[in-house]
């Protein structure tokens, strides 16, 4: 991995005469991916989409307006799925992750018996958190006054207890909240009404079966505060449309035009897109050749490799298939895994979901992202989460770090995020700035794409179906 981003567009891409564009391009992947020697997950290819929701512009203030703010904390986050903790965050007995967002807190506690509870963290005597960080205890003991629970949450032990004669001790358990498990996270819910998680995530859970993540483990978080709003924040990473300018060493590679966005009318809690690797953006201009898509990503990614035999195509060799053959080799040699019978669409792509509300996983194994958003104390702020789950073989090793930034530190300096730093800062350079954009707007509104930008249009919607209840 290197931070050399020297890779540019410049030969194809003249921004003083930007190529006309009146005709959509094909969506790519319908093309590629049935060709691929390998299959790909067949919901990729099976579940395809064609409904978007309708097009409008979509309010600022949705963005900026403090009673919108209030009113997503009092009847959106107060009843949707939020994700907690993954599973090998807390392994043993007695791990215990603190997980805060729209001003409640929430303990996550593993059970003597491996399954997992959530409690409100919040000491029934006076109101203290129970626990401030992510611990181990054998026994949730209140650091004020001692008033002491078991991990099921059934009271131990109360101190002076002669001087409580009010409390029924039977009746004095910890409050618990939903937690329930998809695909080794587990996520919480404030409503004890809520459906169940799983008819929550409806068709979702089901086209994940082809996607295995028993042989993952998180292998960095990097919790960023931005100065935006979280839901601006998270339409960074929704679409590919901002691949080509704000990511221009990436156009030659995994560009804009290459990407399938599949919502579905009936599914209101995901959506996700494919974005094909090894694809020129169809806005470069003229084509770029196939040696010089291979070139852009041995550049950067790989520049011992650029310019050598190694690097370039053989007689008849497609960028894509040499991005296979050099990927192959790359597992195998730095990382002892064989990814050769892996279908491109997992070895290449990226494949990303989003689960409503605030929670983007990619199942492919080339890009082992995971995001989560939630919102600051206005509508100006969010903290921003980046993990990697990388695949491993033989014991699990232990779960990474958890860096911590602030608003205006560099995402690049990061080492154990690699490659994916550089370009965690250029979408941060757009960030930072976006809230101020947005306030200060002449028309009040955004104009989203149709197609590429449907999926921030679709999850508005479910905002309203929450905030009309
Ligand atoms: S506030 Fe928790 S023991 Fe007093
Ligand atoms: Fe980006």
């Amino acid at each position: 991995m290197t931070d050399n981003f020297s890779g540019d567009t410049k030969t194809h891409f003249d921004p003083a005469q930007p190529p006309e564009q009146h005709d959509a391009p094909a969506i790519v992947p319908r093309i590629v991916l049935p060709k691929d020697e390998i299959p790909p997950p067949r919901t990729l290819v099976d579940d395809a989409s064609d409904w978007v929701p309708a097009v409008k512009p979509i309010d600022i203030k949705r963005y900026t307006s403090p009673e919108f703010h209030q009113a997503e904390i009092e009847k959106m986050w107060s009843r949707t799925w939020q994700f907690g903790v993954w599973s090998g965050d807390i392994p043993n007995a007695g791990d215990i992750y603190v997980y805060r967002n729209v001003g409640q807190s929430v303990i996550i506690v593993r059970q003597r018996d491996g399954s997992v509870k959530a409690f409100r963290n919040s000491c029934l005597h006076r109101g203290r958190e129970l626990c401030t960080e992510k611990t181990h205890q054998e026994q949730l003991r209140c650091p004020y006054h001692a008033f002491t629970w078991s991990l099921e949450g059934d009271l131990k032990w109360i101190p002076a207890q002669w001087d409580f004669p009010q409390i029924d001790r039977a009746g004095f358990s910890l409050p618990e909240v939903r937690v329930e498990e998809w695909n080794g996270f587990f996520f919480i819910n404030m409503d004890k009404n809520a459906p169940s998680l799983h008819s929550y995530l409806g068709k979702m859970v089901d086209q994940w079966k082809d996607w295995d993540w028993s042989d993952r483990y998180r292998s960095v978080t990097v919790e960023r505060k931005l100065n935006c709003n979280w839901k601006a924040a998270m339409d960074a990473f929704i679409e590919t449309l901002h691949v080509y300018s704000s990511h221009p060493e990436a156009a030659l590679l995994t560009p804009d035009t290459a990407t399938q966005y599949d919502m579905y009318p009936d599914e209101p809690h995901f959506s996700r897109f494919h974005s094909i690797v090894g694809w020129a953006s169809a806005n470069l201009s003229p084509e770029p050749s196939q040696q010089e898509v291979l070139d852009s990503y041995t550049s950067v990614y790989l520049p011992e490799m650029f310019g050598t035999p190694e690097g370039d195509l053989s007689e008849g060799e497609s960028a894509r298939e040499a991005l296979r053959r050099i990927a192959v080799q790359v597992y195998r040699d730095r990382m002892g895994l064989d990814v050769s019978q892996m279908p491109n669409s997992e070895l290449l792509d990226g494949t990303e979901y989003l689960i409503f509300p605030h929670f983007l996983i990619w199942p492919s194994t080339s890009n082992p992202l995971v995001y989560r958003f939630r919102p600051g104390e206005t509508p100006d702020s969010c903290l921003w989460e980046t993990s990697l789950y990388l695949k491993y073989e033989g014991e699990q090793p232990a779960p990474g770090p958890i860096v911590k930034l602030d608003v205006g530190e560099p995402m690049r300096d990061i080492p154990e995020l690699g490659y994916v730093g550089p370009i965690l800062q250029q979408d941060c350079d757009n960030l930072e700035f976006i809230q101020n954009g947005m306030k200060a707007s002449g028309t009040g509104v955004l104009e989203v794409a149709r197609y590429q930008e449907a999926r921030i249009r679709h999850y508005h919607e479910t905002i309203d179906r929450y905030l009309a209840n």
